[in-house]
């Protein structure tokens, strides 16, 4: 089983404005809204691959109620754990530019951590726990550590796209696989990566340093998979960016549900690329068939 787990999850409000006036009244042009966060977009991706998971993380209030009952009408599994406060709301407000405010979301008692943390001793041999996105000022800074501690003890795979201060811990987990970005992966080692050849022996340094797989993506610059034995490069389809939220999960949703449904490895890393430029070129998440229509353009080549 895959379980996703999101420890901050918000219902995103994407509202547009013309003319947008600071102090004035304003109205909408377009709004909608949908449940935001980086394991809840792998959960929902997986499912349009006809993949399995279960959502996991901390929900509270009419917002949290939201969040699962959209995830379940989409027939996602969910386990959240409750929390008292209500999830937060990030406000996406588009007038050209776009300026975003990201709630803090609610507090995680010690009781209900704990709690969260026990589920992970039922975890099975070869399970897979994908760790995604920020983690709540609530919690301690080594949450993550904790986590992918717990899941080796069962022999479940942990995969973590994190950022700032956790990544740099990252590769003392032992992952199945990571996802940073080149910018992610530049800050890891305190350095610029601009190119898929300067990347090459950083992500090298990734498998080195105890992570089984590591995909670095570049946005429209390709992506590239590393594992012990190779390095593949793959291109990404041309087309026009329309949204670049949930790219990145969707390339480790991509890649999982060719793991899950025993591709080639190759496979399984054009399926993410594709997946991830599907999301890119799509307002929302990208749909199963528009990655199918994708597919055939991602090359990966070894290096
Ligand atoms: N301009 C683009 N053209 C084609 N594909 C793109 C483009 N931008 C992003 N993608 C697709 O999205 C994937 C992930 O993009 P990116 O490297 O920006 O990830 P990220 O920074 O981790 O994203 P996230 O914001 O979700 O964390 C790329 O590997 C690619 O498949
Ligand atoms: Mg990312």
């Amino acid at each position: 089983m895959i379980y996703t787990v999101t420890l901050n999850p918000s219902v995103d409000y994407i509202v547009h404005v013309e003319d947008f006036a600071v102090g004035g009244l304003n109205r909408s042009s377009y709004d909608t809204k949908y449940p935001g966060g980086k394991g809840i977009n792998v959960s929902r991706l997986l499912k349009r691959h006809h993949v399995p998971s279960k959502a996991l993380g901390f929900v509270g209030g009419f917002t949290g109620n939201y969040i699962t009952s959209f995830l379940q009408q989409e027939g996602l599994e969910t386990a959240f754990s409750e929390v008292d406060e209500d999830t937060r709301i990030n406000v996406k407000l588009k007038t050209g530019d776009e300026t975003e405010i990201n709630g803090q979301g609610p507090t995680i008692s010690d009781e209900v951590f704990n709690a969260f943390l026990e589920q992970f001793s039922a975890l099975e041999e070869g399970d897979i726990v994908v760790l995604a996105g920020s983690i709540p000022s609530s919690l301690p800074h080594n949450t993550y550590e904790k986590i992918a501690e717990a899941c080796r003890k069962q022999n479940a795979r942990v995969v973590v796209d994190i950022s700032g201060e956790a990544l740099m811990k990252a590769t003392e987990m032992k992952p199945f696989l990571m996802k940073p970005n080149h910018h992610e992966l530049g800050e890891m080692f305190n350095t610029v990566i601009d190119s898929a050849e300067a990347a090459v022996p950083y992500g090298k340094k990734l498998i080195e340093q105890g992570a089984e797989h590591a995909i670095v993506s570049m946005a429209g610059d390709g992506a590239l998979l590393f594992t012990k034995e190779a390095v593949f490069l793959a291109n990404v389809p041309k087309g026009k960016l329309v949204n670049s939220v949930g790219a990145g999960d969707s390339v480790v949703a991509g890649f999982l549900a060719g793991i899950s449904k025993q591709l080639p490895l190759e496979d399984a890393f054009r399926l993410g690329v594709a997946s991830g430029s599907a999301t890119a070129f799509s307002e929302e998440l990208g749909t199963e068939e528009f990655v199918q229509q994708l597919l055939p353009e991602v090359k990966v080549t070894r290096l």
